[in-house]
């Protein structure tokens, strides 16, 4: 089938404008981006440009002042459960066990017991937790919470995972194991993911498809496709291919900041 033209995500000269005590803050400026199915897209790009709005935007969970946010072809007009979100802060039920958080979606949906009962421990299996199922959140490492919420979210089987800067808050080790763990995964399930980082070196480790934000009012400064092998481990971080993007990407990245923070002394 020729699916040319039919992103998955279309996101079309979309303006979001917030009112706010100091008077309307324009955080995306007619932004227009297209996401084709299966891509793993990291948007990247400096502090308070818009990111989070336009995951917010793309999940739902907002609504455009102008524009609009095709999902298969379809406008989006409310929350949609299609879209998985994965925020920096886990957002499980302190209440519920492991099981009971990766298996919530699934009884919302009604899903039977046993059948959702063992979706719940594939998944729990897949992001490495097998036998912490009757475990409570508080018990859990900050990575371990992450993996959870992945679980979780993968559990729902969304047509596209958003996830906005996961591991920001994990040490480097951890943040490591999830990046592995996330790659497998996409390659297992190639689902359409949007992932927010601060981090270019993460950026070039999971994205095939990196973009970069201009400073507020948020649009894309840059779209580069990624072309590293995988996986790519140490010989391609350290190869001309590597350091080239990477440089390109800091320095548009850098230029943005730069001009956020004239923005911030106006
Ligand atoms: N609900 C809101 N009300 C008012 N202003 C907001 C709201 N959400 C975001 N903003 C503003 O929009 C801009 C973009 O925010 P955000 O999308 O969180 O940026 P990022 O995720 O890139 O750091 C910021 O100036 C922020 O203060
Ligand atoms: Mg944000």
């Amino acid at each position: 089938m020729d699916t040319l033209g039919r992103a998955k995500i279309s996101v079309q000269a979309v303006t979001k404008r917030f009112s706010g005590k100091r008077g309307q803050v324009t955080a995306l400026k007619e932004l227009s981006l297209d996401v084709q199915d299966g891509e793993f897209v990291v948007i990247v790009g400096a502090s308070g440009c818009g990111k989070t709005t336009l995951l917010n935007l793309v999940a739902g969970f907002e609504k455009p002042s102008q524009g609009r946010i095709l999902l298969d072809e379809e406008p989006v007009t409310g929350i949609t459960p299609e879209c998985g979100m994965i925020f920096q802060q886990y957002a499980l039920f302190p209440w519920k066990t492991v099981q009971a958080n990766v298996e919530f979606g699934l009884k919302m949906k009604r899903m039977p017991v046993k059948q959702r009962r063992e979706r719940a421990a594939r998944f729990i299996d897949i992001v490495g937790l097998k036998g912490f199922e009757k475990t409570y959140p508080h018990h859990l490492s900050g990575g371990m919470k992450q993996r959870v919420s992945i679980a979780r979210s993968l559990a729902n089987d969304p047509k596209v995972m958003l996830l906005d800067e996961p591991f920001a808050a994990l040490d480097a080790m951890t943040r490591q194991v999830l990046q592995e763990q996330l790659v497998r995964i996409y390659e297992k399930h190639r689902k359409t993911i949007i992932f927010i980082t601060h981090s270019i070196d993460e950026a070039l480790l999971l994205s095939s498809r990196i973009v970069v934000m201009t400073a507020r009012p948020g649009r894309i400064a840059q779209d580069i496709v990624n072309d590293l092998p995988h996986p790519r481990n140490a010989t391609v971080q350290l190869s001309s291919r590597y350091m080239d993007l990477k440089r390109t990407i800091w320095d548009s990245v850098q230029a943005e900041v730069m001009k956020s923070m004239e923005v911030e002394a106006d």
